[in-house]
């Protein structure tokens, strides 16, 4: 196959900051994505419909004329969330979801939760309005391994929450474990997760590939061979449980190559590029169109995009820099040749019918 296209997919989770770089990062995830869910850990974070408004108008603003992209908002929780100012937003369409950072486990997550019992009254607003919890599912506790944070996670927090609230949309976000795409697999329905595009390329070798390699950093952090298969076949499955999720988060390069560097990959120039090659590397590319841009809207009760996007088998070199907010940002495979390319020249439509 040398042409392929697809209804317009979305991105389930993005990183797209704020001020000066928003022109670049909108633009790089709206070349792919008609919608996409932004993250909200801002400084500080969102975590009010107000500022919630407020960060959805400037993302607005940032949109390269004639694109149509679609930001859809999420709730910082905390331990203080109040479930009113959550139903509140979710009623007024400003919040698509809420995302529960434990405290300390990533960037910018120190307003996280410290006890997931803090937030009860809020898992229970959300299970009876429909309203999904996005989890980043790591522990933080320093006497666990940091390899085995997400697996342990499962065990003491997502079970229990799982189970107590029945009715709640829970998505385990950018999945790095066999654990975790087992968990998943055998879970009740509304459970589901994403995955990106760089935890199904590299395992945790590519951070030490030669010298230590900053740019394969982000968290939850890659895993070992057997993890990465599991996630290939987990997203090459074709449950709905599985979809598509960046987790783009661009950092600077002196940010990164740093005495202690953040964790991000800036995917984002890449992403759509990257999964269409693992899904022809794992002979599943029948199963691309589902993951990346059906079992996402279905899940949040949202319509399909009625558009579509051409993929053509054309390599292409990966720009080993890319400016963003005027910093140089070195993005996922910098440099690298990539099979797969995206025809830009092309318009999104926006969703054909609300469902919601
Ligand atoms: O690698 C990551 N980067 N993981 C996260 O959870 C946060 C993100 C960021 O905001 O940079
Ligand atoms: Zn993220």
């Amino acid at each position: 196959m040398t042409t392929m296209s697809i209804r317009t997919p979305d991105d389930w989770h993005v990183h797209l900051r704020d001020g000066a770089q928003l022109e670049q990062t909108v633009a790089a995830t709206a070349r792919s994505f008609a919608r996409a869910i932004v993250m909200p850990n801002l400084v500080p974070p969102v975590c009010t419909v107000e500022a919630a408004r407020e960060y959805r108008n400037r993302i607005r603003a940032a949109t390269p004329v004639g694109a149509s992209f679609e930001p859809l908002m999420t709730c910082y929780l905390t331990n203080d969330t109040d479930p009113d100012e959550v139903a509140t937003g979710y009623a007024s369409g400003v919040f698509a979801a809420c995302k529960l950072y434990p405290a300390h486990a990533t960037t910018n997550s120190s307003h996280g939760v410290t006890d997931v019992r803090r937030i009860h009254p809020v898992l229970a607003t959300m299970e009876r309005i429909g309203m999904p919890l996005l989890i980043h599912g790591e522990v933080t506790d320093a006497a666990v391994d940091v390899f085995d944070r997400e697996a342990i996670f499962i065990e003491r927090v997502l079970s229990p929450i799982v189970r107590d609230f029945p009715g709640l949309k829970v998505v385990l976000e950018h999945i790095t474990t066999a654990e975790a795409a087992d968990f998943i697999r055998e879970s009740r329905d509304q459970v589901a997760a994403t995955i990106t595009p760089h935890h199904l390329l590299i395992n945790r070798n590519a951070m030490f590939q030669g010298g230590f390699r900053p740019h394969a950093y982000c968290l939850p952090v890659a895993k070992r061979e057997k993890h990465r298969v599991a996630l290939r076949q987990a997203a090459t499955s074709g449950s709905p449980r599985f979809f598509l999720g960046t987790d783009s988060a661009p950092h600077p390069r002196a940010m990164k190559e740093a005495a202690c560097g953040c964790a991000g990959i800036f995917n984002a120039p890449v992403a759509l590029e990257v999964y269409a090659q693992v899904f022809e590397e794992e002979g599943a590319l029948n199963r691309l169109e589902a993951f990346a841009s059906e079992h996402g809207p279905r899940f949040y009760g949202l319509p399909l995009n009625a558009g579509r996007v051409t993929l053509t088998r054309s390599p292409w070199q990966v720009p080993d820099v890319i400016e963003v907010g005027g910093q140089p940002v070195v993005p996922f495979l910098a440099g690298e040749t990539l099979a797969w390319r995206l025809d830009t020249n092309q318009v999104h439509h926006s969703p054909e019918v609300s469902q919601r």
